[in-house]
């Protein structure tokens, strides 16, 4: 007889964009005269910049002859494309990542989920709530907790509430965690962490002996002065954390898929004798058994992403959509509500008026401005009568969704 893993029947719903876009399509299908805009998943919709689409091409002629064919690459991903990211995110920046800290993949969800199963299934997770759904969601999945309350938080997983209260800005646990998921800027609040603020986490995990794995997938949508762009800025932060970026939203790559996770040497966990083991050698064993890479044209569309040309061109689809979020910004509070986030992210986080439930808020935009949203409460309970707008949509249909919100009454 073969058994399931149980774990998944401890899963709540399911998994939190599937849901919306079931609903939306179900809407879409019952009212097919209606213009439905979409701001709920963070999808990109700007195409792949010309440097990035005349690299791609270059690498699909190469597979069409016999003298540059590629079969299986290296599953950690090629060395240019590593090497250019080591010199480009991180040496340049005075940071000191080696291309063979970096492990190419074909994206930050597969990355954050798959990582936990280097760990013990004993571990102890801390995870911010409202969270990007896939931490918790893995966290299941892996066998690492109870059962879900009624409160919507799953026992065995140590909750950090980030409310307008404390900025969105989670408490150290007081309970002692294994791993801390961390996600600056973030999804879905938009707020950033200072040097001060990523310092301090630095220092508890050093001290109490964690590890943090820590998502910069919206790391080039930074703006301001002095907020760290990867958490390796912070001293010793190579000793007790595994960073993982994106092409995704830095870059359009939503569809094209590419990422990597940077596994510096220096990092270990340990056995259960208190022997210290390098984690970096268990993803490279993970990856090597599990994963045969990204396909040769893709990470060389990615590499362009860092030539001249390149890093211009993307800065200036960035810079689109972080014009979108200052419309949207200003749109809704004008129009009432209280906005947070949409300055060094590519989401604006709004409370609901009179505190109407996040999903009733979905079902009132949808049917009532035929816009799509993200229900707060979708990202864990501290989410609830919040709502996510992306910033990712075309230029005419964020305005058109700004103006239909504000005619909402
Ligand atoms: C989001 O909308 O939170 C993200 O697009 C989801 C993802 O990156 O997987």
């Amino acid at each position: 007889m073969a058994l399931i893993n149980e774990n998944y029947q401890k899963l709540q719903a399911g998994y939190l964009f599937p849901e919306i876009g079931r609903r939306v399509e179900q809407f879409i299908s019952s009212n097919p005269d209606k213009k439905v805009i979409k701001m709920g998943i963070g999808d990109v919709t700007r195409p792949l910049v010309p440097s990035v689409i005349n690299a791609f091409h270059e690498g699909v002629e190469e597979m069409a002859k016999s003298e540059s064919f590629r079969g299986y690459g290296p599953e950690q991903g090629y060395s240019f494309l590593r090497e250019i990211i080591a010199g480009n995110d991180y040496q340049n920046r005075g940071i000191d990542i080696s291309a063979d800290d970096i492990f190419i993949s074909d994206g930050s969800k597969c990355d954050t989920g798959n990582i936990q199963e280097i760990f013990s299934s004993d571990s102890k997770i801390a995870i911010c709530d409202p969270v990007y759904p896939v931490y918790a969601d893995t966290t299941v999945m892996s066998g690492k907790t109870g059962s879900c309350q009624p409160n919507g938080y799953y026992d065995g997983i140590i909750y950090m509430p980030c409310t307008r209260e404390n900025g969105f800005i989670p408490e150290l646990p007081e309970e002692r965690p294994d791993l801390i998921f961390l996600c600056y800027p973030n999804n879905p609040t938009g707020t950033v962490a200072t040097r001060d603020e990523l310092k301090k986490w630095v220092d508890y995990a050093e001290k109490n002996r964690c590890i943090i794995l820590y998502d910069a997938a919206y790391e080039a949508f930074i703006t301001e002065e002095n907020i760290p762009h990867s958490i390796y800025e912070i001293e010793g932060a190579k000793k007790l954390a595994i960073e993982f970026r994106s092409f995704s939203k830095t870059a359009g790559f939503t569809g094209t898929r590419c990422a990597f996770a940077v596994v510096p040497g220096e990092l270990t966990a340990y056995d259960k004798s208190g022997n210290s083991v390098s984690v970096k050698s268990l993803w490279n064993r993970r990856q090597s058994t599990k994963f045969n890479g990204v396909s040769y044209p893709v990470q060389k569309a990615a590499s362009a992403v860092y030539s001249e040309e390149g890093k211009k061109e993307v800065a200036e689809v960035i810079n689109y959509y972080l014009g979108n979020a200052k419309i949207m910004k200003e749109s809704l509070t004008a129009s009432g509500y209280e906005v947070y986030g949409g300055v060094n992210a590519p989401y604006i986080w709004v409370r609901t008026k009179d505190d109407m439930k996040s999903w009733e808020f979905f079902d009132k935009l949808l049917n009532e401005a035929n816009v799509v949203g993200t229900p707060g409460s979708g990202f864990g309970p501290s989410g609830e009568g919040y709502f996510r707008f992306s910033a990712f949509a075309g230029r005419q249909n964020t305005v058109e969704a700004m103006e239909r919100i504000k005619n909402l009454r």
